[in-house]
């Protein structure tokens, strides 16, 4: 198979309002493909229509091969779903937690297959704690064992690190890659964006449109090329709040003992010049990376 994932215009529609605006991707068998968005884009609906929860308004979509609303039922077997709302039993401890799972899933070596899980999401020390004494991090890695009890080929993760601590965040971003690594296609949500850099590609959601699809590195590249500037200024905050009164000017921020300065069709010089106008001359003007934070809000502006 030469896709895991193919969708075409793919479209919802709820009582007149669109969630999910005529998307089209696919995902390639062994990629860590990513869905940024803010609350409300349409990362949830997306992946509910892919699982066959809901039904498309428009368009089409195969997963693993299967159409998404003639086969749903044969594609919910074979992926793995790490749901916003993963429900875990708090009362029960992590081994109990994967076998009520693992009998959900029909898993064949259930006894077997729960101790590898837990070794593969590195819970063999918290087997015995209850789920609801364990740690924001470690309930999200079981969660992520649940999902993976029936070996799928395909995990789909919808914010698995929502409210996680950031080196909880980095552990389980291992974990993830780990997975790839074994060629487990994977489906990640996210709306941080340090996270969305992990990715091998990257679709950029916003009000249920697919604004940009590439690698991290490309859409920097592609989105924000040479825009991006460090300005050596001080007093810091009347310059900002005079940059950013000019309609040139896409972004100002503070970064350290710098302004960062996002100005499309700007040179070092021509800010240089500006700042000049206002008395502050000789300033050092340099150029810097774009973030993933830069291109979707640029991208979102657009
Ligand atoms: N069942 C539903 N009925 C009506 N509106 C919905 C329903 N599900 C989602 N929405 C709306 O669709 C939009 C996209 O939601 P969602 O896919 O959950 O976004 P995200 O996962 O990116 O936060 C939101 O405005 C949400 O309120
Ligand atoms: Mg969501």
């Amino acid at each position: 198979m030469d896709t895991a994932i193919v969708v075409e215009g793919l479209t919802k529609q709820f009582d007149g309002f669109t969630a999910v605006d005529h998307i089209h991707f696919s995902v390639a068998p062994g990629e860590v493909f990513g869905y940024l968005g803010p609350n409300g884009s349409g990362k949830t609906t997306t992946i509910r229509m892919l699982l066959g929860l809901l039904r498309p308004s428009a368009g089409t979509g195969q997963v693993l091969g299967l159409d998404i609303e003639r086969d749903a039922e044969k594609i919910r077997p074979q992926v793995g779903y790490m749901s916003q709302k993963f429900a875990l039993y708090n009362d029960l401890d992590a081994v109990q937690n994967l076998n009520f799972y693992a009998g959900v899933y029909g898993v064949a070596d259930r006894a077997a297959r729960v101790q590898e899980v837990l070794e593969l999401v590195g819970l063999r020390e918290q087997a015995q704690a209850r789920t609801g004494q364990l740690s924001a991090g470690w309930r999200q890695r079981l969660a992520l064992g649940a999902s993976l009890l029936h070996r799928p080929q395909l995990i789909f993760l919808d914010e698995p690190t929502s409210g996680v601590d950031p080196q909880a965040r980095r552990a389980f971003w291992d974990l993830v890659y780990d997975l790839a690594d074994q060629g487990v296609t994977i489906f990640v949500t996210t709306h941080y964006m340090d996270e969305a850099e992990y990715c091998d590609r990257l679709g950029i959601m916003f009000q249920g449109q697919l604004l940009a699809l590439d690698t991290p590195a490309n859409l920097k590249r592609t989105t924000l090329n040479g825009t991006i500037w460090e300005v050596a200024v001080t007093p810091q905050l009347p310059v900002l709040a005079a940059l950013e009164k000019q309609p040139d000017i896409q972004r100002v921020s503070l970064a350290g003992d710098r302004l960062r300065v996002v100005a499309d069709g700007h040179t070092a010089v021509s800010l240089q010049q500006l700042l000049a106008g206002w008395g502050f001359e000789g300033t050092v003007v340099s150029p810097t990376d774009p973030t993933l934070e830069d291109v979707f809000i640029t991208l979102a502006a657009r």
